[in-house]
């Protein structure tokens, strides 16, 4: 184990509000062990910014966890060159160019059929009939897993994430994600067929025309789903909600003087969709005053990183006028975000202005709860507008 000092935190508490704690750790103790969740924490963003780059030393190969259980061998548990094989055949179907050229006009299309539902309703529950299923549907099209129908995405993605995190072994929760993972499979075999005739940009297909394995597809198409689907959707209900609770800033995009690229920049800056990500480390080590031993257990916090005080003034306040540039939500080292440029589209170019366009005084009409240190995000967010 590490010999890091220890940082207790009380997990509920954690999960409802993460930052207090982050905060208390950037200044006590930036490299600490958690004994709650049995890791070693490194929280400040230079750390992690050169730390996540040292791979020989803190390895996302973790062979027989249960990332890997469930979703297969895939890219995120990979380094270097077993890592880039994967990542250089996934890149042409998430280029900006083919994010430019193909996606776009889909997202366009699928933020469109969305709203058109929603417009004449008046009020709705932001989250679950907006956000969600412009970013289960944008994953459809992204994937090639069209014959997946748009809620299932969602199931797929929340029952294979619950089966990450299920460290007490809860049987029902692994036969769900095992099923989720299985019904995944039989969809990527059924397109298979289909792509092999008629190939376009998609992930599967593209995977397959790089001579990728069915199995090399469908673990990354699995990663892809996990990480693919949540995040796009808690950024999207988030950034709304931001810009609802911050009219003045609102305002300023309005005006022109800012963008919902800068929106969309500092929403994930201040609530990182992704909390953090985890290593195994490989061999013993000492790094920022702390000595780590194989096997050790690291998370590399992400959450914490975006709010350090040493790149961000007065972080915890949301600004929309700020340099995000030092920010790293989408993270810092070889497995930075594939779907970065993608979200970017979809959610700055397409949801967010087509939404305060099209649900003219757009408006909150009750509690918006936020839940999760790891992934974080609106539970609910209900929303009324003028029809
Ligand atoms: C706002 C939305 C998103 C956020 C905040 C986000 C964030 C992240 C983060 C933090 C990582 C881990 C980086 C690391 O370990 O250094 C990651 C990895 C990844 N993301 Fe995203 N992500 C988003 C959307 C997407 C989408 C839409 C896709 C695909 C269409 C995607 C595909 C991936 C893949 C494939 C990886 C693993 C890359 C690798 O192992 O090389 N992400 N993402």
């Amino acid at each position: 184990m590490s010999n890091a000092p220890v940082f207790s935190v009380d997990p509920q508490a954690f999960a409802a509000d993460p930052y207090p704690a982050l905060a208390g750790m950037r200044a006590q103790a930036p490299v600490c062990f958690v004994p709650e969740l049995g890791a070693t924490l490194i929280t400040r963003r230079d750390d992690v910014f050169r730390e996540e780059k040292r791979t020989g030393v803190f390895s996302s190969y973790q062979p027989g966890g249960l990332l890997q259980q469930i979703m297969g061998d895939n890219m995120m548990r990979k380094d270097g060159d077993a890592h880039m094989v994967e990542r250089k055949a996934l890149f042409p179907a998430l280029s900006p160019r083919t994010v430019r050229d193909v996606w776009a006009d889909k997202f366009r299309a699928i933020v469109t059929h969305h709203l058109e539902t929603l417009k004449p309703k008046g009020q709705a529950e932001l989250v679950r009939d907006f956000a969600l299923p412009v970013a289960a549907d944008a994953l459809r099209e992204m994937t090639g897993l069209t014959n997946m129908p748009t809620l299932r995405m969602d199931y797929c993605s929340q029952a294979m994430l619950d089966g990450c995190a299920n460290y007490v072994g809860d049987a029902d929760i692994r036969r769900k994600a095992d099923a989720a993972s299985a019904s995944i499979d039989a969809l990527i075999d059924a397109r298979l067929v289909a792509l092999r005739d008629a190939p376009d940009m998609s992930i599967i297909s593209v995977l397959d025309q790089a001579g990728l394995s069915r199995d090399a597809i469908a673990g990354t198409i699995k990663v892809i789903i996990g990480g693919g689907q949540n995040e796009p959707r808690d950024a999207i209900a988030g950034t709304a909600w931001a810009l609802m609770t911050h009219p003045d800033q609102h305002g300023r995009i309005r005006e022109g003087k800012n963008s919902y690229k800068d929106a969309f920049g500092e929403y994930i800056r201040w609530v990182t969709p992704i909390g953090m990500t985890p290593r195994r480390v490989a061999k013993a080590d000492t790094t920022c005053g702390v000595s780590f031993e194989p096997d050790d257990t690291v998370f590399f916090m992400f959450s914490s990183a975006c709010r350090d005080g040493a790149h961000f003034d007065a972080p915890d306040a949301f600004d929309i006028t700020r340099d995000v540039s030092a920010a790293i939500p989408f993270g810092a080292g070889p497995h930075f975000c594939a779907g970065a440029a993608a979200s970017r589209c979809m959610i700055a170019e397409f949801a967010l202005p087509m939404m305060f366009d099209q649900l003219p005084g757009l408006e909150i009409a009750g509690d918006v709860p936020f839940q999760g240190w790891a992934f974080r995000g609106p539970v609910s967010l209900p929303v009324r507008w003028k029809t």
